[in-house]
């Protein structure tokens, strides 16, 4: 099930027009390749309406291709080109009648009442016919949506089932539902005991980790300005399984360390926390650097960074070999779709290729820069076995001087265990 936010759009709300208009917006955007970020950044609804947007809108673009199924049930034709916002209308308006709170009547007439201001008079008895028949008939129309391969596109479904024939129903649910909020404590500043009191004063209740006390979980989602010491570095936002890096590559103070691909930095502010005091931060791209940058000043962390090509060193690398290197591999993100929904729709097939060779040019890249006895953590947010698991084969059969060291936390971790995004690890060390 989908979150339900406290405050939601209601019919006599000023504004509501607004946020479904901008609801509208936002999937266009999506639907023309923006990232949903972005397009949910350009908007200009603020306050507790933005929640109730994300809501609307995140959960929407989860459950695209299930709607776009359901659509085509309730439809006997698909809609013109110069009509697609109806169609986005019409994915909104049902996502909200199987998941919001507000009365069904009150959800279908604002919904039907936004297609006059699309400028669409005609298709008003259309949308408000549709609606009524989705209610009248839903259970019916539910039990059509229960394939797990209905809510992936039919490319992606069949890899993730390929590879993983127990475990993709679970998959499949698990990207399907809102993610939690895992917060890392930053340990500089606070405790992590201090800190879930702090939360407990707050009334927000959360679980931890058996292998970090300073990862925390809260079920759901909360502005994270309102969170204890938000402002003053306490506290920053980063699952679990992303959290694993910096304790698998476990830094010293004394090492040099190389964290190949930043921004926006959430495991170079962990290895700070964690003792890293000689460290450098890359990242191609100079925008994203500059969130990495307010990351470490925000929870006091100090790294030297540049913007530039980590497959180049010839470019921005000294010489001086480091004695680790964390490589967070651009991905294809097939790991964090719940965080990420506009992924399933964005991502091709082609794209796994694609990716697969930008990482094994940065692996090889940066193997070069690793003293001997030196080691490399290499990681993805994907689930995909091409960029992990058989990535790291084929570099070790490449490589005589790299053998793989085992580690707890290293490995596959699906979406969903243990309340945790999609991510792999591989730690490798340079023979001596
Ligand atoms: C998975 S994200 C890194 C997330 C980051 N490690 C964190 O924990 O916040 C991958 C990053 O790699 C960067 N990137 C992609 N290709 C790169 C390259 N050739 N050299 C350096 N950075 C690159 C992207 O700009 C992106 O910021």
């Amino acid at each position: 099930m989908s979150k339900k936010p406290n405050h939601q759009g209601s019919p006599g709300m000023p504004g509501g027009t607004l946020l479904r208009q901008a609801a509208i917006k936002v999937l266009q955007a999506v639907d023309e390749g923006e990232k949903v970020d972005q397009a949910l950044a350009a908007t200009t609804v603020s306050g507790p309406e933005r929640a109730t947007l994300q809501w609307l809108v995140l959960g929407t673009l989860r459950e695209y291709l299930l709607l776009q199924k359901l659509s085509g049930l309730l439809l006997r034709k698909s809609w013109r080109e110069e009509d697609q916002n109806l169609g986005f209308l019409l994915h909104l308006a049902l996502f909200e009648l199987r998941h919001g709170q507000r009365p069904a009547f009150a959800v279908v007439n604002d919904w039907v009442e936004m297609v006059e201001t699309l400028q669409k008079t005609w298709a008003k008895g259309l949308m408000n016919a549709v609606l009524r028949r989705f209610l009248r008939e839903r259970e019916a129309l539910e039990a059509q949506l229960a394939d797990p391969d209905l809510s992936h596109p039919a490319w992606l479904a069949a890899r993730l089932r390929e590879a993983y024939p127990e475990e993709w129903s679970a998959i499949a649910a698990a990207n399907n539902r809102p993610a939690p909020l895992w917060l890392r404590v930053n340990t500089q500043r606070v405790s992590p005991e201090n800190y879930r009191e702090l939360l407990l004063a707050q009334g927000l209740s959360c679980h931890g980790v058996d292998w970090s006390d300073a990862a925390l979980c809260l079920p759901e989602s909360i502005p994270v300005a309102t969170l204890p010491g938000w402002d003053a570095g306490w506290v920053a936002v980063q699952d679990a399984a992303a959290q694993m890096a910096a304790h698998i590559l476990a830094p010293q103070s004394e090492e040099r360390i190389l964290d190949a691909c930043a921004a926006p930095g959430g495991k170079t502010a962990h290895l700070w926390a964690l003792g890293a005091r000689r460290l450098d931060a890359l990242d191609r791209s100079a925008e994203r650097l500059q969130k990495l940058r307010e990351a470490l000043f925000r929870q006091g962390a100090i790294a030297h960074l540049q913007a530039a090509d980590a497959g180049d060193p010839e470019s921005w690398w000294n010489g001086e070999p480091y004695d680790a290197i964390l490589l967070d591999a651009p991905c294809t993100g097939v790991g964090v779709i719940r965080r990420h929904p506009d992924i399933r729709l964005r991502r091709q097939a082609e794209d796994v290729q694609q990716a697969v060779a930008q990482q094994q040019r940065l692996l090889e890249a940066l193997w070069g820069c690793l003293r001997p006895g030196g080691r490399l953590l290499y990681a993805t947010c994907s689930i995909l076995p091409e960029e992990n698991l058989l990535q790291i084969r084929a570099f070790l059969a490449r490589h005589e001087d790299a053998r793989q060291q085992a580690h707890p936390l290293t490995g596959q971790h699906l979406p969903g265990q243990n309340d945790m995004d999609g991510f792999y690890y591989a730690l490798l060390v340079k023979a001596g």
